[in-house]
């Protein structure tokens, strides 16, 4: 539903409107800039530096008491924190939304924005936070089985009483935040379920799965494939066409008879259930929604990982069905960060980093890169109060804070690159350098630092940004990065390199960096030991 609000937004900058009408201040949106999407807060584009709380956190507003002043140390701008419907619905249909309350009235107390995490019918494949009333009534809410019969502690995605009700809940949540934020916007965005798929098996087994299962494949989802055959993800269209691209059948005969064909059959119901949730929400308050995904270890297959969650193979089956959810984002706990995040840097698709895991090296790092590199909206470590306040985490969030007006600028337009070393599965940082283009010049980006051992280096904490700011004036932000430059025709001079840091956008120069320190104008350099910003002017000459 919130798609709406982009369109409502580009309609009304078309129209040379301010976003704020009759002086009403328009809830949290996303609007398209370029080739990005970023989130609308009060008017303006907002940077969600953000963490997401520990999941029993927020049941306990005394326990997040004093780490709120840690949060600010970190210097978080945005808080992502569960709600939990069996929290919010202790007794069906009695709602106390004390919790909630005090989330917002403590962040704001605290100059944070919070994201809200639904944990409603799922969280993380299981039903743990279903109140008691829906876990102990299994003839009215049935759960998955498994293939032999036994019955799981999953919702069943194909049973309507379990959706009505989780529907019902989270509209109530939603009214509720209208009520209560509509105005203050600390609220700025909803993810609606967490890490929903099926594990350790690939589909539902109930008799109500097995019927759907014989059924031919929904015509909605056949008619949305047909529209998009070009454009689909690889392996699902390579899938439906080596087994003739028919536009009729049963699921087995469109898509085979194995495992990723339960896991296409269970994305569509997944996603059609959750569309039913995040829109009865959106009725009551349109504020962007989106999915995360629990991600696959190589090799594994499905129901070895969370099956049909919002995965890269299933992204066209949740695209129709939920048509409300405004994106699909990954939680990257793995350390081949760059790859999974360039696999949800698709068109369409705003781009958010929910969770990812606490590497004091590699974490902060992609930060940068997330935003430069994929034009992110936000990045969001998980466990964010167990944090030290001295982690670089922060450091590297004050630079990004400081940054935030001017990356915000040039986001979606080709002018800002992020770089970082490439981190396989298995930890290991490769040592090659990174070749970018931004307007006339050519950056050569190396980040084996000249200066420091070898042996002293972890390439995966190197990383950063750049971001052109003008015909021969570049912006670099980060540590461990080494920069040289080239040009189609002459030799690049450099004419100046300053450190500084920016205010609120306002650049105050530091020293100038001819000597030593960029080795006689023969590079830029950050060091590898902490994140700085140097803006360095060029030349040419033959
Ligand atoms: C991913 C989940 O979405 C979080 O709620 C939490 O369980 C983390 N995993 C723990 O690593």
């Amino acid at each position: 539903m919130a798609r709406l609000g982009v369109l409502a937004a580009c309609v009304l900058v078309l129209l040379g409107c301010a976003p704020e009408r009759d002086g009403r201040a328009t809830a949290p949106h996303l609007r398209v800039q370029g080739d990005a999407t970023q989130l609308i807060v009060d008017g303006e584009p907002f940077l969600m530096l953000a963490g997401e709380l520990g999941n029993s956190t927020p049941s306990s507003l005394a326990y997040l008491g004093e780490r709120w002043q840690r949060l600010q140390a970190l210097h978080l701008n945005t808080v992502l924190s569960p709600i939990s419907w069996e929290l919010i619905e202790p007794e069906e249909g009695r709602f106390d939304f004390s919790s909630v309350d005090g989330l917002i009235g403590d962040a704001r107390a605290h100059d944070m924005r919070l994201v809200l995490l639904w944990f409603g019918s799922w969280k993380n494949s299981m039903s743990s936070y279903a109140p008691g009333w829906v876990k102990r009534d299994e003839a009215r809410f049935p759960r998955a089985q498994m293939s032999d019969g036994k019955g799981m502690e999953i919702l069943s995605p194909f049973s309507v009483a379990n959706r009505d009700a989780d529907a019902r809940a989270f509209a109530a949540l939603m009214r509720h935040l209208r009520e209560t934020d509509g105005e203050r916007h600390t609220v700025l965005m909803v993810q609606v379920e967490n890490e929903i798929g099926m594990i350790p098996q690939s589909r539902d087994h109930s008799a109500a799965a097995d019927a759907r299962f014989a059924e031919p494949v929904p015509a909605a989802l056949m008619q949305f494939l047909s529209a998009h055959r070009e454009t689909l993800a690889t392996p699902l269209r390579q899938r439906w066409e080596a087994h003739g691209a028919r536009t009729g059948g049963s699921w087995e005969e469109l898509f085979g008879r194995d495992l990723a064909t339960d896991e296409i059959f269970m994305a569509w119901y997944f996603a059609t259930y959750t569309e039913a949730v995040a829109d009865a929400g959106a009725a009551q308050y349109d504020l962007p929604m989106y999915v995360n995904a629990a991600l696959i270890r190589p090799g594994r297959k499905p129901g070895e990982y969370p099956s049909a969650g919002p995965l890269p193979q299933v992204f066209d089956v949740w695209r129709a069905g939920a048509p409300s959810i405004d994106f699909l984002a990954p939680d990257i706990y793995f350390p081949n960060f760059v790859e999974w995040a360039q696999a949800y840097d698709i068109p369409n698709n705003p781009y958010f980093i929910p969770e990812t895991g606490r590497q004091p090296t590699a974490t902060p790092a992609n930060a940068f890169y997330a935003f430069a590199a994929h034009d992110a909206m936000g990045f969001s470590p998980f466990a964010i109060e167990d944090f030290a306040a001295e982690d670089p985490l922060g450091d590297a969030y004050e630079v990004l804070s400081s940054l935030a007006p001017i990356i915000l600028a040039h986001q979606g337009k080709a002018e800002m690159a992020g770089v970082r070393p490439v981190v396989s599965f298995e930890g290991v940082a490769a040592d090659a350098p990174q070749d970018v283009r931004l307007g006339q010049y050519n950056l050569h980006v190396v980040f084996v630092d000249p200066w420091t051992p070898r042996e002293q280096q972890d390439l995966a904490a190197h990383g950063g940004l750049i971001i052109q700011l003008g015909a021969d004036e570049y912006l670099v932000a980060g540590r461990g990065l080494t920069v040289t430059f080239a040009a189609d025709e002459g030799i690049v001079g450099i004419e100046s390199i300053h450190e500084g840091r920016y205010d609120k956008g306002a650049w105050t120069p530091g020293r100038l960096l001819n000597g030593d320190e960029s080795h006689q104008g023969r590079h830029l350099r950050l060091p590898p030991d902490e994140f700085g910003v140097q803006r360095v002017r060029l030349y040419r000459y033959h």
